[in-house]
């Protein structure tokens, strides 16, 4: 009796891009205030902007890994843009679901995701419209952990 599915497993137990990229254009680390699991995510990104390559480490749960492994996934061949646009619900979806209780773990990933793509902005003098208000060290990014439900 699991309480995660296949896919979940699957990617928790074959996880994809594990590792961590030499030279990255990017690198960006996030730390879950949940249950203070770590995740590290290196990105490539070519001329045109476009994510070439992309690797995580990640100290944390299962569903952790799985969410990174996915998440790492969906940020191969597309623009930093669109990247951006990935959100924590997405990746949820791409797992096939997440228990309740384990839906911060994919907020992680989410944020991995844009704390590398913010290093890469900084250091290559780039702006995009999905980092506008984005703060790394703001702690009440956090709120998303828990779905509002109203
Ligand atoms: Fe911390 Fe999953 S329990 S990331």
């Amino acid at each position: 009796m699991g309480l995660y599915n296949d896919k979940v497993m699957n990617e928790f137990m074959h996880p994809k891009n594990v590792g961590e990229i030499e030279n990255p254009d990017g690198i960006g680390t996030y730390g879950s205030p949940v249950c203070g699991d770590m995740m590290q995510i290196t990105i490539k990104v070519d001329e045109n902007d476009i994510i070439t390559d992309a690797k995580f480490k990640t100290f944390g749960c299962g569903s952790a890994i799985a969410s990174s492994s996915v998440a790492t996934n969906m940020m191969i061949g597309k623009s930093v843009e669109e990247a951006l646009a990935i959100t924590n619900n997405q990746i949820v979806k791409e797992l096939g679901g997440l228990p309740a209780i384990k839906i911060h773990c994919s907020v992680l990933a989410d944020h991995a995701i844009k704390s590398a793509i913010y290093d890469y902005a900084q250091k290559h003098g780039k702006t995009y419209k999905g980092l506008e208000g984005y703060d790394p060290n703001a702690e009440e990014e956090d709120h998303h952990d828990i779905p509002e439900e109203v």
